[in-house]
């Protein structure tokens, strides 16, 4: 029910009758009144007028599933699960794969408690500042090239930054979101498959939002949107606008199952273009110069000899610098 109240309340930007709400929703005024008044304690601004209805004035910084749901108008997601606090987004959504849920979902938290980074790492996943959410997708392509998807949801959050934010943000192959030199994101995808079928795909997206201060091992690299434009930014709102995005350039993924409709954008982004870089793959170093990625997700590096090869992981730096980018 606080779904549907607060997206018929975001609908119009006047008043919507208590009349109309109790017809839309088939219960009595009594309920919508006593809805309201629950939503009022959870802080939404909502101004009622005899005569008149109601109408929402301002919503409180939370990621609820109703507050997400009320703003998603229609979505390839089924359902967006909330959670207060949980160990991390990314085991939940793997549990529920697990138990054969094949409905694709959002699982959000407001704090991780055993929040997981790439190669082993862990997120730090402070509680009411940042954005910690995954994806369970289920789609029918090959195994091989769901690793992509990553690249996706990195051109979705770096676009969806940028839109809320109007900062400059860039990606930091493959999948590290930057602004102004420092770790605002990081994506960790993980699959459950067999030789020719996946089982679920897990896409977890962390977003440093409304973070101050970080722990001094990464105070060096990492930095906040809050940070970065000095001013607070409604983790809804950002949310929303990153599953908009990704559902959009997702779609067109699924059509080739690469990223080919997706590559021009993606390097429009890319930190890297054009520049002398490092990239270490396991024991493996290569040095070159990067011209983008190709339809795979591969970085094109133009190595010493002239050649150009695809590198298919690894982490990248400048050449020469030692700072994160
Ligand atoms: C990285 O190392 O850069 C990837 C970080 C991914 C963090 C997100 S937060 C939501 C989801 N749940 C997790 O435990 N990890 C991912």
């Amino acid at each position: 029910m606080k779904t549907k109240i607060l997206s018929m309340l975001r609908k119009q930007e006047t008043y919507v009758s208590g009349q109309e709400m109790c017809k839309e929703l088939g219960v009595s005024r009594t309920a919508v009144w006593k809805c309201m008044n629950q939503l009022k304690e959870e802080g939404y601004t909502i101004e009622a007028i005899s005569n008149k209805g109601y109408r929402l004035v301002e919503s409180p910084d939370t990621l609820t599933s109703y507050e997400i749901l009320s703003r998603l108008e229609k979505s390839m997601f089924e359902d967006v699960l909330f959670f207060e606090k949980i160990d991390s987004t990314n085991n939940k959504a793997k549990e529920l794969g697990n138990q054969l849920d094949r409905r694709q979902l959002i699982i959000v938290a407001d704090a991780q408690t055993a929040g997981r980074g790439r190669r082993g790492r862990t997120w730090q996943s402070p509680k009411g500042t940042d954005i910690f959410m995954s994806f369970k997708l289920h789609p029918a392509i090959a195994p091989q090239h769901a690793s992509r998807i990553t690249l996706v949801a990195a051109l979705a959050v770096v676009s969806a930054i940028e839109t809320v934010t109007g900062l400059e943000a860039k990606i930091k192959w493959p999948n590290d979101i930057i602004v102004n030199g420092h770790k605002v994101c990081g994506i960790l995808t993980e699959m459950s498959s067999e030789p020719d079928f996946i089982h679920h795909v897990v896409v977890g997206i962390g977003i440093n939002v409304n973070t101050e201060t970080f722990p001094e091992e990464i105070a060096n690299i990492a930095t906040s949107l809050y940070h970065e434009s000095k001013q607070t930014v409604n983790r809804a709102t950002l949310l929303v606008e990153v599953v908009a995005e990704f559902e959009r350039f997702y779609e067109q993924f699924l059509k080739t199952e690469d990223l080919s409709m997706l590559v021009d954008e993606y390097n429009g982004y890319l930190v890297h273009k054009g520049k002398e870089i490092r990239v270490i793959s396991g024991r493996e170093e290569t040095i070159g110069m990067t011209q983008g990625i190709d339809h795979e997700g591969s970085l094109l590096v133009m190595m010493e000899d002239g050649v150009t090869r695809p590198v298919i992981s690894g982490e990248v730096s400048i050449r020469g610098i030692s700072s994160y980018v």
